[in-house]
């Protein structure tokens, strides 16, 4: 679908104006970093530690869901630990060479964060995981049977590495990771204060009860709720006073086709289209894909993690099926047998 998506927690790369509101709202330090707190303590002490031994720190992997807060956890550990962070991403290190000229750039300390590492070509993911290892470079020189292979020392360097889905990353790769964290949904009343530190932020006046309500409409997610409360004060702006109030909050997210729950009309089109067609039964993910007209990994990454963590989907051996709770939503009745079937 070529619809943009409010609640699309991707970030847009073409959309200037977007990528500069999330330079300013990106949290630096631990302080500003809101929630997530067990994922803190332990980067805490792993920071701690490496400072006093004088070392680098762990080699860090963090997955889950689009705009959690992977690429602004990894920025802040480059700050907190006082050193430099170089960004690139899996699908931007084409070969081998790529990889080691951005390696032998590097200083001692220095934090490589590599987005979307599941999507690391094979042979480059086999040259980095030898270089995490022991921090050395094999690397061949000359062609033919003058070829040899030469062994460079590397600065001792930090990756974090981020992803969506762990399960894409082969074992070996995982493996070189010390610290492996899952980033969770944030709750209501965190994503009330993130709301209210980005209204802060922008000089944009919000009252209690509008942020609340925004709270529980942004899918637990920062990117999303940073998003709606820019929607919301673009609406305030043009339609009153400037001052994001409940009425212009309400109006606001039902001119988006936004519900109580943070489902658009994707979301809701989708649960239809399941139970449309397959009643409570589980269905693949590829037929989803079919039905909605979505690429799989679209229904995987953006709709299928809110949906299950709310309780709408849930995840079978032999698919994903809607629940009572998500049948419900979108009032339609839940029959018990799931005989409902109709082949599509
Ligand atoms: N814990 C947090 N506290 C405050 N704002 C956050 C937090 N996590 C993320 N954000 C905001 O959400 C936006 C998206 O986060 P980002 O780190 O880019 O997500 P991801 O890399 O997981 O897709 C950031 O620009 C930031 O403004
Ligand atoms: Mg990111």
């Amino acid at each position: 679908m070529a619809i943009e998506r409010i609640i699309d927690a991707s970030v847009s790369s073409d959309d200037v104006d977007e990528q500069k509101i999330e330079i300013t709202l990106r949290p630096q330090s631990f302080n500003e970093y809101i929630g997530q707190d067990r994922l803190k303590n332990n980067l805490k002490l792993a920071i701690d530690a490496a400072k006093k031994r004088g070392e680098p720190i762990d080699h860090v992997l963090l997955y889950g869901p689009p705009g959690l807060g992977k690429t602004t956890m990894a920025t802040v550990i480059a700050n907190e630990m006082g050193k430099n962070i170089r960004i690139t991403a899996g699908p931007a290190i084409e070969r081998a060479g790529d990889l080691a000229s951005i390696l032998t750039n590097l200083s001692d300390g220095d934090i490589l964060f590599i987005d979307e590492i599941h999507r690391l070509g094979r042979s480059v993911e086999e040259v980095l995981y030898g270089a995490m290892e022991d921090f050395k470079l094999d690397i061949m020189i000359g062609k033919g049977p003058a070829a040899r292979s030469v062994r460079l020392d590397l600065p001792k360097f930090t990756v974090i590495g981020a992803t969506t889905r762990t399960g894409a990353l082969t074992a070996p790769l995982r493996d070189r990771f010390g610290i492996i964290h899952r980033l969770e949904f944030y709750t209501p009343d965190e994503i009330a204060r993130i709301i209210k530190r980005a209204s802060n932020i922008l000089s944009s006046k919000i009252d209690t009860k509008a942020a609340e309500i925004l709270s529980t409409r942004a899918r637990l997610t920062p990117r999303i709720a940073n998003r709606l409360l820019k929607r919301v004060r673009d609406y305030a702006d043009v339609n009153g006073d400037g001052i994001i109030d409940v009425p212009t909050t309400t109006a606001a997210l039902n001119l988006l086709e936004i519900d109580e729950l943070g489902l658009d009309p994707g979301d809701r089109n989708l649960l239809n289209r399941i139970i449309d067609n397959y009643g409570n039964n589980p269905v693949g993910l590829n037929t989803i894909a079919a039905l909605t007209g979505d690429e799989a990994t679209t229904i995987e990454d953006f709709y299928e993690p809110y949906l299950l963590q709310i309780g709408f989907i849930e995840r079978t051996p032999r698919g994903r099926r809607v629940t009572a709770k998500g049948h419900k939503h979108v009032g339609k009745t839940y029959n018990k047998e799931g005989n409902q079937q109709k082949l599509v």
